[in-house]
């Protein structure tokens, strides 16, 4: 199959286009050779190149850098989804969109499936609900994939973060009261491979198994790492950031599960063979 990518060159888009080059003919594509939010661009790329699937990655991540620039986190994660969702439609592809667990409110109280309400509560989660919403009125053959707490070798992310920090400083404070699902980017690309053979489209919650706080994820990281800092845990009001964040955005994998696809192996496992990749950089 033909699939095109964008947001190639980061965190996860780079780990995607080598799992799915095994298989299929890739089309990387990231700043600056597409910029999503240039609708004639986005046009000209997909018709010149006619895939039959687009894996849509790229996207504004910077969570705080959205609460500060609402507009830049519209224009990139809405009107840029909004772009190849449009694009896909004129040349009948199917489209795959990352969204992700802060669609949620995080005041379940237990794991949210695909069936549950969304409600986000940050200007990243409004954007890239946005982003779905477009998707559902336009496509029909459509896989919204919403994971969490992604780490890879290819950007920064929560686990490079405390790594470093840990090699520099005795303690390490992190936040104890919010719960998540950390998730490889590798393994996430796997799924993604494995779910374009599915004949299902629709949403599914993909993540590694399991689940933590901040501050687990931090201990596990420095345990696993053999660094003896210690983690401090503080609450997320103490944290110095200007984004309300989901406190429990655990995420169930009832797609998975209700197709018997539910096989992601747990987040401390995934961990050990980035550390197994990662270790010698830090
Ligand atoms: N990271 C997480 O924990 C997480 C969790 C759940 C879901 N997701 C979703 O997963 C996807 C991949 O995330 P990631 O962590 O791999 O993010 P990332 O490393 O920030 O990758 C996003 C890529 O998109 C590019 N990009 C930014 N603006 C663009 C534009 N206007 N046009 C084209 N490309 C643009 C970025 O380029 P620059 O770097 O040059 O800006 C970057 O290469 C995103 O859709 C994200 O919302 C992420």
């Amino acid at each position: 199959m033909k699939v095109l990518v964008t947001g190639a060159k980061g965190m996860l888009g780079t780990d995607l286009c080598a799992r799915l080059g095994k298989q299929h003919e890739v089309i990387p594509l990231d700043l600056p050779e597409l910029d999503v939010t240039e609708t004639a661009s986005v046009f000209a790329r997909l018709e010149a190149t006619r895939p039959e699937m687009v894996i849509h990655c790229a996207a504004y991540t910077h969570v705080d850098g959205c609460e500060r620039d609402p507009a830049q986190a519209f224009r990139v994660n809405s009107f840029g989804t909004w772009n190849v969702a449009s694009a896909c439609q004129k040349i009948d592809a199917a489209l795959t969109y990352i969204s992700t667990d802060f669609v949620f409110d995080g005041e379940k109280g237990e794991p949210y499936d695909e069936f549950d309400k969304t409600n986000p509560i940050s200007v990243y989660g409004r954007s890239k609900l946005a982003g779905e919403e477009v998707i559902r009125a336009l496509l029909s053959r459509y896989l919204i994939i919403r994971s969490a707490w992604l780490f890879g070798v290819h950007g920064k992310n929560f686990v490079r973060t405390v790594l470093h920090r840990a090699k520099e400083e005795d303690t390490v404070k992190v936040v104890a009261d919010q719960m998540g699902c950390p998730t490889f980017t590798v393994d996430l690309a796997e799924a993604v491979a494995g779910l374009l053979e599915s004949p299902l489209f629709g949403i599914y919650h993909i993540t590694n198994s399991g689940a933590c706080s901040w501050a687990q994820f931090a201990q596990e990281i420095l345990r696993q790492a053999g660094l003896s800092a210690q983690v401090v845990p503080i609450a997320a009001a103490e944290w110095d950031s200007p984004t309300r964040r989901p406190k429990d955005s655990r995420l169930r994998h009832l797609a998975l599960e209700m197709q018997g696809r539910d096989n992601l192996r747990f987040w401390q496992e995934a961990l050990a063979d980035f550390l197994g990749i990662y270790r010698d950089r830090f």
